[in-house]
């Protein structure tokens, strides 16, 4: 089993900014990799901006802080994951920009390195199948927001090895996670459960059962839930909602996982929740 020390994040987004956050926040060096310096650049401010509110609340110091910063370095080649025995992808979630992506690391990453990805509902059996190395490929799916969420929902594909199993639930355990095994089917576990929620959610809005507020406020307040299903969708992207619906709904075949046609229509109007601005609420 390896120690992991340097890490490779592909995919300076959302997820892959807080996945290189809390990768050198726990000690590892970091190549955080996309396609261009402006995309590295914002991240950048990103992490610094949730180290800084760390700091406020005492979770981290100052010199940790920049000792963690320290340790990312970026680059837009993606020869630059070479020397990392951990690769971390968050990119675009296309299967065929993934299988492409993937096809490209395994040429690029150095042997024995792990090739982990962070996809929502790509099979990780056919990512490893693009590589030649599909004993040391598996989903390593965080949460969003990736500094704040314990989970991260290890996926092992069909061709997966306990070793590479084993270490990167150590590596998660080291980032202060909390591991758990999955097998490889549409959805995974996570958003198996969670997706169809904000599915029946979208629906109940378009049956006119209830406002978006009063269904939020139910799940809050009667079911304990941090926020509600439409908050959350909001926060996750309705794109990305309505992809994973289309991925369980053609993965599993039943009708239960049809997409909402509202979430259809919004995600057709461009609003796609908190990064357009409007999505179920209104982010001015
Ligand atoms: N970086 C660092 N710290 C952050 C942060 C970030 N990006 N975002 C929030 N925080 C910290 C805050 O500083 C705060 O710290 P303290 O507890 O020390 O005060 C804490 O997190 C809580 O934040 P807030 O007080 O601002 O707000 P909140 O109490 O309303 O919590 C929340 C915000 C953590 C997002 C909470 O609402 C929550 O847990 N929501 C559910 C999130 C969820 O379900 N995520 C999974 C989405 S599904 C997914 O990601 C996978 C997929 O495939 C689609």
């Amino acid at each position: 089993m390896t120690d992991v020390k340097r890490a490779a994040v592909v995919g300076a987004g959302t997820m892959g900014n807080g996945i290189a956050h809390v990768l050198a926040q726990s000690g590892c060096a970091v190549q955080l990799v996309d396609v261009s310096d402006d995309l590295l650049a914002c991240a950048l401010a990103t992490i610094r901006g949730n180290m800084d509110r760390q700091v406020e609340k005492q979770k981290m110091t100052p010199p940790e802080r920049e000792a963690a910063l320290g340790r990312i370095t970026t680059s837009t080649d993606l020869a630059a994951v070479n020397g990392a025995e951990l690769v971390v992808e968050a990119a675009t979630e296309t299967p065929e920009v993934k299988f492409q992506l993937f096809a490209d690391i395994d040429r690029t990453a150095s042997n024995g390195a792990i090739l982990a990805t962070n996809t929502s509902s790509i099979s990780i059996t056919e990512i490893g199948a693009r590589t030649e190395r599909p004993e040391r490929v598996i989903g390593m799916h965080f949460m969003n927001p990736v500094p704040v969420m314990p989970l991260v929902e290890v996926i092992r594909g069909l061709q997966t090895a306990d070793e590479t199993v084993e270490t990167v639930f150590e590596l998660a355990k080291s980032l202060g996670k909390t591991p758990v095994e999955v097998n490889d089917y549409p959805g995974f576990v996570s958003n198996r459960l969670l997706m169809p929620m904000i599915n029946e959610a979208c629906f109940c809005v378009l049956e006119g059962v209830a406002e978006p507020e009063a269904i939020d406020a139910v799940m809050k307040l009667g079911m304990g839930h941090p926020m509600g299903p439409l908050t959350l969708a909001d926060l996750i992207g309705l794109d990305v909602c309505l992809s994973i619906m289309e991925v369980l709904h053609a993965g599993l075949g039943e009708d239960k996982y049809r997409p909402c046609p509202l979430l259809r229509k919004m995600v057709g109007a461009g609003r796609l929740g908190r990064k357009t601005g409007r999505g179920f609420y209104d982010y001015g």
